[in-house]
């Protein structure tokens, strides 16, 4: 089969191979990839800043948001069911998280995530999985069911929230989400579908971007036009939750302070990089501890949100016909992968399409 690999710690080491068709082993489906988004950890994967290979391996198939068919059954799941399959596996120890089915909350760092971390991923034509990894995807979510990986980071961000919140009585009513690549979008489309006022944070000064919040429902905010803070807060009105969705992490600690009495800012964005920066810390302690504010960060997501990003993105398809799709802004075939790596402003979601090669 055809497959995409890098050799992990090497800059623009990736290429089209050909590599020996996976054999389900017992209990194991084999799984058609039919696409595969592109995002942020892949660009750091080919720069070789991230990225592991399987134990005894030089290379890692890379690719982590995939949509794909099963061709050999297994675990209660047919031949021809769409599926999405979770990234992360638990670590070999494991923790006492990952021995709960919460490797999205592993102790010890030694999980390993499949097209990222010491195991394969999916931008190839074929995988094989055992069953409870991967979720059934409806028939209706076909052409967008890749994006299935990147909104379970929205329904993580939102679980956490929700748990989060059970220390009081709280009738959120507004959100922010600032960044509106495909994690701030999905996350505002999750937000949104909850019936809360969102707002959408970000730098485009037009775009798809701005056309896609405009269509939930949403109220785009360009960030040149109005400073995070009380200016936003003012404007707006007080923010019940804010889901930080660009990795820019001066923002990301700011949020302390624009999000209003008793609010939580979630962290979504992995910032690889050693910025410094002057925070005016007294104040955000001030705003944290007078009005109960909290910051949390998330990574990764479990079985369950999995699940709910499948209900969730098939309600979204339903009450925003079309949405998810103009989503993503660009299709490549397998062939043509590397035009995926390199995207531009008018670009939202790029995909793969590996079975249209
Ligand atoms: C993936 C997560 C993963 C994280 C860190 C993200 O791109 O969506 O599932 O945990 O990278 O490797
Ligand atoms: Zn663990």
């Amino acid at each position: 089969m055809k497959a995409v690999v890098i050799a992990p710690g090497e800059r623009d080491s990736d290429r089209l191979v050909e590599l020996p068709d996976p054999v389900p082993a017992e209990g194991e489906l084999l799984v058609e990839v039919l696409s595969v988004g592109v995002d942020g950890t892949d660009d750091e994967l080919v720069a070789g800043e991230y990225g592991e290979a399987p134990a005894g391996e030089e290379h890692l198939v890379i690719g982590h948001e995939s949509l794909g068919r099963v061709r050999e059954p297994a675990g209660g799941l047919s031949a021809g069911q769409l599926v999405a399959a979770i990234v992360r596996r638990p670590d070999p120890v494991p923790c006492l998280n990952c021995a709960h089915d919460e490797w999205d909350y592993c102790l010890n760092g030694r999980y390993t995530e499949r097209g990222i971390k010491g195991r394969h991923g999916f931008l190839a034509e074929y995988y094989t999985e055992r069953p409870e990894y991967v979720v059934a995807v409806p028939d209706e979510l076909a052409s967008v069911g890749m994006v299935v990986e990147p909104t379970t980071i929205g329904e993580k961000a939102l679980e956490q929230v929700e748990t989060i919140q059970r220390r009081l009585t709280w009738r959120p009513q507004r959100a922010l989400v600032t960044g509106a690549g495909p994690i701030g979008l999905l996350a505002a489309a999750l937000l949104a579908l909850r019936d809360l006022e969102v707002v959408v944070y970000d730098k485009a000064e037009s775009g798809p971007k701005l056309d896609l919040v405009g269509e939930l429902g949403a109220r785009y905010v360009q960030a040149d036009s109005l400073p995070l803070g009380h200016d936003l807060a003012g404007e707006v009105g007080p923010i019940d939750i804010a889901i930080e969705a660009t990795g820019f992490s001066p923002l990301g600690f700011g949020l302390l302070d624009t999000i209003g009495p008793n609010g939580v800012a979630v962290l979504t964005g992995v910032s690889g990089g050693g910025r410094r920066s002057e925070l005016p810390v007294d104040h955000l302690n001030l705003e944290a501890v007078l009005h109960n504010k909290v910051l949390v960060g998330t990574v990764n997501a479990d079985r369950a949100n999995f699940e709910a990003a499948v209900r969730d993105l098939a309600a979204v398809q339903e009450r925003w016909p079309g949405w998810l799709d103009r989503m993503i802004t660009r299709r490549v075939p397998l062939e043509r992968y590397s035009e995926a790596l390199s995207r531009g402003p008018q670009d939202v979601k790029v995909v793969v399409d590996v079975a249209a090669s």
